[in-house]
């Protein structure tokens, strides 16, 4: 028996709601496969505990999640409380203390789901954006000074290092390689901003050496989306800094259908701490509690879990599982269906008992 053990953090909105899904189906999943656990531990952070205790995780949250194989996150976000202590109390902490840096957000059409294209159905956009996940934009370097006054002043500041360039660069090559059509497009914005991103674009083209069978290519961020929209085929992996691929990326899962579809996962290369996946969407509180939240992207990334596990049959069996009940219409009504998250999660259960392959 193979037995996984996973920190679960569903912490706000409809976090709760696709974590639980995610977990039941998990533990079939295990059922359907015989020599396979996974050992749930729960953690109640998130904005509710900020309101008890004045902090998202306690001190020494990482050191508690160090242990673990891996971290199944649900969403941070509460309508009353500001948003930058949400994420920066909780799920960035995570991500950069675990030098998770690696953001890997996987797209496509799924049968049954349709996407706002026209004319783009299954297997017209099939992408995985590479999102730089610790540093750039969202380094955390900047200031306030002078508050409140005519001459308040804030910064922000972007840092692009050469380690954290080539190390995200090296990673997407390696995974267009690995993927059938071996091919790369590098997000910049090499036009405007003169320093980081024209060293970006200089060690994107300096890695490309190390990978003479990728086939790769150069888009401004702006001209991207319109590529996205208007030539969604022409597209395979993508690698992007941590700001212009968290923008990309939901655009992608709209494009694909719906945001409740679209999973991420946090990922450290060298396995030195646990990775961790979500979906990407947030705690959606015009939703929260009315059971309708979609668990797909839930599912998607608790497969990407398993594939970084080395669970690859378990992760083929869930897609195989998704695909089958959204293609058969058991849809929530952000992919143009009725169903609930819990009929979906029942169907998907189900749909993994009865799968033969
Ligand atoms: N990783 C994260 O934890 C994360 C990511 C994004 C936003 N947030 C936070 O979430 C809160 C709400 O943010 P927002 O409204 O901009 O983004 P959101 O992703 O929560 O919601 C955007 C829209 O998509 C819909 N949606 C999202 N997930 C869905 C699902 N699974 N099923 C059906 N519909 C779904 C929502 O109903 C909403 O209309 C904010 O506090 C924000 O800071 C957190």
């Amino acid at each position: 028996m193979r037995t996984y053990k996973i920190a679960a953090i569903p912490a706000d909105g409809i976090g709760p709601e696709v974590i639980d899904a995610g977990s039941e189906v998990l533990s079939v999943l295990a059922q359907r496969a015989g020599d396979v656990r996974f050992d749930m531990t729960w953690f109640d952070w998130g904005s509710a505990y900020y309101k008890k205790n004045g902090v998202m995780m306690p001190e020494d949250g990482l050191e508690q999640l160090k242990p673990f194989d891996a971290i199944y996150f649900g969403a941070v976000g509460a309508p009353d409380v500001p948003d930058h202590i949400t994420l920066w109390g909780l799920r960035l902490p995570i991500c950069q203390g675990f030098d998770q840096y690696a953001n890997v957000r996987p797209t496509k059409i799924i049968p049954g789901v349709t996407s706002p294209l026209r004319n783009v159905g299954v297997g017209d956009l099939d992408w995985v954006i590479v999102r730089e996940n610790s540093e750039g934009e969202y380094s955390g370097h900047g200031g306030r000074a002078h508050r409140g006054m005519p001459e308040e002043v804030g910064t922000e500041v972007a840092i692009f290092t050469r380690v954290g360039v080539t190390r995200i660069m090296r990673y997407a090559f390696k995974l267009a390689q690995s993927r059938p059509r071996k091919f790369l497009t590098v997000v910049t914005k090499s036009n405007a901003q003169r320093f980081g991103m024209v060293m970006w674009d200089e060690i994107a083209a300096e890695v490309a050496q190390e990978f003479p069978d990728v086939t790769w290519d150069k888009m401004l961020v702006d001209a991207m989306t319109v590529r996205m929209v208007k030539n969604p085929q022409s597209l395979d992996t993508i690698v992007a800094t941590n700001l212009h691929a968290d923008i990309l990326s939901d655009l992608a899962g709209a494009l694909a259908g719906s945001l409740g579809v679209a999973p991420t996962a946090n990922i450290d290369p060298e396995r030195r701490f646990p990775s961790m996946f979500e979906p990407i969407h947030g705690s959606a509180f015009d939703i929260t509690g009315k059971g309708i939240a979609n668990p797909v992207a839930t599912f998607w990334t608790a497969s990407q879990m398993l594939d970084h596990l080395g669970e690859h049959d378990a992760s083929a069996r869930l897609m195989r599982a998704v695909e089958k009940v959204c293609a058969d219409g058991i849809l929530t009504p952000d992919v143009g269906g009725n169903a609930t998250t819990k009929e979906v999660t029942e169907a998907v259960c189900d749909a993994i008992r009865g799968d033969n392959a």
